[in-house]
């Protein structure tokens, strides 16, 4: 009966993992999934998070069934961890405006906002920027909804094309979803400043558009959680001053917290009200529970413990800024090879710039499957991730590079 199943191609970031996997060759690089790697190239288990499952082996009771939604603890902590910093956040938690669920990773997260938006959402079309995680795309077209790109990424200046941005979103139709990247916009690393941030959310206003903000790197912008958290808190004050009425929010503990394969983080749907909250919560356990029925448990303990204990809280900021620290060292360390040792004659400005855990590079599709042949794995659009550069490898990632833009 699968006679007639075509092959599909292999995912354009998850696929490169399994071709590296495969490559015997010792100089091998991985630039391709963004996750994070030590010095030596190993990935880490935070401290924290190694406290914090200290904690939960002693005090774990059982492993039953979560809510549809994720344990009460977690969702209050989560409400705290997201808004209590701000004064507009904690007063739209006050008011019972903020319905939060456990998501599986950011990812999950998103797809169950997808799938709620279908259903109670009158308008299909969501404006994504382009480009975009390639998962987006497939995560909110499979969930029946339509996606229109919005100029995003200025190829000249490697930088943001705001002009291009903000023309495209006053062209877009009112009343259109809009999906943002909160910060370390994926893949380009290219993020808008504050006052961009302030000129988008004015056009957000006038148009009434429905933003989704996708909150996967938080942390890896300024090395601080909570200080990433400003662009969330923009939104908050929005509402606040009553030039927003609702925005949805996806948000994961892959990367600050390194629980990759815990899957978890939290979604977020800011409401008119309490009342209308009951009914939104009750839709959103009608929208999971045919889907995967409740979330993993292993990993969102951990994370109540991490968020709950003030000595292992302080850690993990601790471990976010190391990790922050040792992307920024590389982004500096490889633009030193290039430059210095190479004289590589591109300009890699773009480089130092750009923020999180990407680098979208500039190189062409030809000079990345050059690259591809010499070991060094990246997906088709140039982007690199930044964490897989260790300082035993960056010489041999500089040369590579080198080669394949002057050849
Ligand atoms: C990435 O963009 O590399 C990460 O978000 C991992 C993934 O699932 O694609």
């Amino acid at each position: 009966v699968w006679a007639s199943v075509q092959q599909a191609p292999a995912d354009k970031i998850l696929g490169l993992t399994v071709l590296y996997n495969k490559d015997t060759n010792p100089s091998k690089i991985n630039l391709g999934v963004g996750a994070y790697r030590d010095n030596d190239g190993k990935p880490w288990i935070l401290p924290s998070v190694v406290a914090a499952e200290k904690v939960l082996s002693q005090t774990e009771e059982n492993k039953e069934y979560v809510p549809i939604v994720g344990s009460p603890n977690f969702n209050s902590l989560i409400k705290k961890f997201l808004y209590g910093a701000s004064a507009s956040g904690q007063s739209l938690v006050d008011s019972g405006r903020v319905v939060t669920s456990q998501g599986i990773s950011g990812t999950g997260a998103l797809k169950v906002l997808a799938e709620f938006t279908k259903s109670f959402y009158p308008i299909r079309k969501v404006l994504v920027p382009n480009p975009t995680w390639a998962n987006h795309i497939a995560i909110l077209e499979k969930s029946g909804l339509e996606t229109e790109p919005y100029r995003y990424y200025d190829y000249e200046s490697n930088g943001l094309d705001v002009t291009g941005l903000l023309e495209d979103l006053r062209k877009a139709q009112e009343g259109s979803v809009i999906l943002l990247h909160a910060c370390c916009h994926n893949p380009t690393g290219v993020d808008p400043t504050l006052e961009q941030w302030d000129e988008i959310l004015e056009v957000v206003s006038q148009k009434k558009l429905l933003p989704i903000l996708d909150m996967a790197y938080q942390g890896f912008r300024t090395g601080d959680p909570i200080e990433d958290l400003a662009i969330l808190y923009k939104f908050c004050d929005l509402v606040a001053a009553g030039k927003l009425d609702n925005f949805m929010l996806s948000q994961s503990f892959a990367k600050n917290m390194g629980l990759y394969g815990e899957r978890v983080g939290s979604l977020s749907i800011v409401t008119s009200g309490e009342e209308e909250s009951v009914r939104v919560k009750s839709q959103l356990e009608k929208v999971i529970r045919p889907i995967y029925s409740s979330p993993p448990s292993h990993g969102s303990k951990l994370v109540e413990i991490v968020l709950s204990n003030p000595e292992i809280y302080a850690q993990w900021l601790k471990d976010v800024k190391v990790m922050n620290d040792r992307l920024v060292d590389m982004r500096a360390l490889l633009y030193d090879k290039l430059k210095n040792t190479y004289k590589n004659p591109l300009n890699w400005e773009h480089l130092l710039q750009q923020q999180g855990m990407f680098c979208y590079t500039g190189l062409s599709p030809e000079q990345v499957s050059s690259l591809i042949d010499k070991s060094v794995y990246l997906t088709g659009d140039g982007r690199i991730s930044i964490a897989g550069i260790y300082e035993k490898n960056v010489d041999y990632l500089a040369k590579a590079i080198h080669e394949v833009t002057t050849a």
